[in-house]
């Protein structure tokens, strides 16, 4: 709900459960006054104390009232150059060069339902309650518009934010920094939680306290990165999983981003997110107007498990789409791990093979099927059939996978291009590169230029063409390097700046494209694993491949962080052989299974290559992730313990929304001589019902507050256990 109470100019939004509040002040500066637990009601600006602080400068119209200063007000949206010196939301060059913004409150709309944003991912209100909140500020020096766009998704305590600036004045301006969000706190210690990592190692949960500064995470390499993740929460010192206050920010973007946390000279906090400024500038003639990418808050009063259940339920119902979002996906088995370049139709076939007699539901054949892509320095951009490893294309191929009982996938990565490929000897100018300068290559491949609408016609040309010659079911997406050299041939100087963001918007028009287009198609991003794992590809691709790491028990750290703000239903998990590629371990069968049930479940490897027993452990997981699918990517998620920490045990249970049913995993941590019992505790059931696990019968109190005592088992072993209430 939005209320706008004339008498105070306050505008409270109201969630289920959380209250967040501004007001027009005096000068017209619009306040951030409240963002917490869901009050009555009342004027929250009582919470800003007003003093005359020294080097804190006062806007010219209140005169000789050395109390009121930018420079310590909490602002809805701040200024730059004009009072304030924390970190500015938006900053552009106007006019005659001035570099100073100004921002004050015009008016403000309310409507029913929520705003979209057009060529940019955002979340949507099908099947629930929203709200627009729209407020208009302006510099009257200027003419720069700027429109805040709020969303309210009420049952998920969830609120969105975007932002319009527009060229309102006579001549040109350049934006240089645009925050998508700007959330400032009064007062108030806070700890700061990033998802940092690298590429094998994503979203590992980074927590400090925020001390005096500005710190700074974000991604510079054009995509939302292995390093970073454009999801920031803030808490308070004693916040815990289940218990404490804490504001989780997710920005619905996939390119370069930025998150600035400024704790200030008086202890006030200012969360700013949004584009990176790193080499930015957007030019704006008079009328014309940017749009930032969205970003979705959730405020939780009940700890960092119950702020990320929110944003799983938002995301998989009102930010994935199409029929896959909430449908469970095919059991997968993809050829990559087993084969790297080295296949042909046969080979496939023979995985394929293998697979559906255990009950794989689809073979998903990986890179190097097209153009002379026999390892990875030629081929990509070429998206023709290699003839030689499968002769007469894809249709037979598909058609021999589809009599076995199984869908068939294809990889792409119609992002890129290689120098030794047909595309890059008609095309050199379509990828990026510097005049003058020699390219950087990663991968040894280079980044087409997706802002020239004839590069992306010839890729959805190609995809197009593609998924016409065969029955295919799914595409998993790649994107296998970062962007370097960002130079387009087809825009003007002074128009550089805006490459980066306008490739991002290249590769979400060829998403929506296949979406359209294609809808029965369910679409895996990936980007050398979880590299562009973000709110804005999940609005394209209901699932993102979660990382190239595929060690059992390196997966519970990368999924255990992933899981802070991304639903189990997008994350890609699959069982890969041993010894493990990336790290040499080899854990069990089971515990590999009981790991990649935790996201959307297939096989990485082989299966010719294991033994008869692994073979029936293999049947029993598929048969097995068939009956509580829903729960996995349905069901509440509850982290049970820490994998950064050295714990006996790592644990996580999904819980059906109606508490009858519920999954547990649990894998053992370093193994120990004469080790402690483990004692599990778990949670989200209904302490007044009692549930069967493993033929007894235990209440659901007993269960969460007393505790059930594991097996003493060896390291790395799991357990997996269901219950069901009785
Ligand atoms: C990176 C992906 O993460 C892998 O799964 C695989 O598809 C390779 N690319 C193929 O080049």
């Amino acid at each position: 709900m939005i209320f706008f109470d004339e008498r105070r100019n306050t505008i409270t939004l109201s969630t289920a459960a959380t209250t967040y509040q501004m007001k027009v002040d005096s000068t017209g500066v619009l306040l951030h006054t409240y963002y917490g637990p869901r009050l009555r009601g009342g004027d929250l600006s009582n919470r800003i104390v007003h003093e005359d602080r020294g080097f804190s400068p006062n806007p010219y119209e209140v005169g000789k009232d050395r109390t009121y200063s930018l420079d310590t007000l909490p602002q809805e949206y701040s200024s730059c150059g004009v009072g304030d010196f924390r970190v500015p939301s938006v900053e552009a060059t106007c006019g005659k060069g001035s570099r100073t913004v100004d921002l004050r409150y015009v008016g403000h709309t309310v409507r029913e339902g929520k705003y979209a944003l057009e060529g940019l991912p955002a979340f949507y209100n099908e099947g629930v309650t929203a709200q627009t909140l729209s407020v208009e500020l302006r510099d009257s020096c200027t003419g720069l518009e700027v429109e805040l766009l709020y969303g309210v998704l009420e049952e998920y305590d969830l609120i969105t934010r975007a932002v319009r600036v527009r060229n309102g004045g006579e001549s040109p301006m350049e934006l240089e920094r645009v925050s998508s969000v700007c959330l400032d706190f009064p007062a108030g210690e806070h700890d700061l939680i990033t998802l940092g990592g690298a590429y094998a190692r994503e979203r590992e949960p980074v927590r400090m306290p925020l001390t005096q500064g500005v710190h700074t995470v974000g991604s510079v390499r054009g995509t939302s990165s292995h390093q970073q993740n454009p999801f920031v929460v803030l808490c308070d010192h004693e916040t815990t999983e289940d218990a404490g206050r804490c504001w989780g920010v997710a920005l619905v973007y996939s390119g370069s981003f930025q998150a600035n946390t400024e704790y200030t000279q008086f202890h006030e906090t200012r969360l700013t997110l949004g584009i990176n400024p790193f080499h930015f500038r957007w030019k704006l003639q008079p009328g014309e107007s940017f749009t930032t990418p969205e970003a979705a808050m959730v405020f939780s009063a009940q700890g960092l498990g119950h702020m990320s259940r929110q944003f799983h339920r938002a995301i998989r119902l009102n930010l994935c789409r199409g029929p896959w979002k909430d449908q469970r996906r095919p059991i997968l088995i993809n050829n990559w791990e087993a084969t790297l370049f080295d296949f042909d139709a046969e080979k496939i076939c023979s995985i394929a093979k293998a697979a559906s007699q255990v009950g794989v539901e689809m073979m998903v054949m990986d890179d190097g099927w097209f153009g002379k892509r026999n390892d990875d320095f030629a081929g990509l951009g070429d998206w023709n059939v290699n003839q030689t490893k499968l002769p007469g294309g894809l249709g037979p191929l598909a058609h021999r996978i589809e009599e076995m009982g199984m869908k068939f996938g294809l990889w792409v990565e119609p992002e890129m291009v290689n120098e030794d490929s047909d595309l890059y000897q008609a095309h050199p100018d379509w990828a990026f590169q510097v005049p003058g300068r020699p390219m950087t290559r990663g991968r040894s491949q280079l980044v087409l230029d997706l802002t020239r609408a004839e590069v992306r016609q010839y890729i959805m040309d190609n995809l197009r063409a593609t998924l016409n010659s065969a029955p295919i079911s799914y595409i998993k997406w790649d994107m296998n390097r970062s962007l370097t050299d960002v130079w387009s041939a087809a825009l003007p100087a002074q128009r550089q700046g805006e490459v980066y963001h306008r490739y991002v918007l290249g590769v979400y028009e060829i998403l929506e494209m296949l979406h359209q287009e294609f809808p029965q198609v369910l679409i895996e991003g990936c980007s050398g694993g979880g590299g562009r794992f973000d709110c804005g590809m999940l609005y394209y691709t209901p699932q993102i491949w979660c990382s190239d790491n595929t060690d059992a028990i390196e997966r519970l750290r990368i999924q255990y962080g992933t899981s802070f703000c991304y639903p189990c239903s997008t994350v890609g998990a699959h069982v890969s052989a041993v010894p493990n590629g990336q790290t040499g371990r080899s854990v069990s069968m089971h515990t590999r299974g009981v790991v990649a049930a935790a996201g959307t479940f297939g096989y990485e490897l082989d299966l010719n290559e294991i033994t008869s027993e692994e073979m029936e452990e293999v049947r029993t997981q598929i048969q097995h992730f068939r009956s509580c699918w829903d729960l996995v990517l349905r069901g509440d998620y509850y982290r049970l313990s820490n994998p950064f920490r050295q714990e006996a045990f790592n644990a996580w249970m999904h819980v059906s929304p109606d508490k009858s049913r519920a999954l547990v995993g649990v894998v053992m941590g370093v193994g120990h001589a004469n080790p402690i019992r483990p004692l599990l505790r778990l949670k989200g059931l209904d302490p007044n019902a009692d549930y069967k696990v493993n033929g007894e019968v235990y209440g659901g109190d007993q269960l969460m507050y007393g505790g059930l005592a594991l097996p003493i088992l060896q390291e790395y072993q799991a357990l997996q256990f269901d219950l069901e209430r009785v």
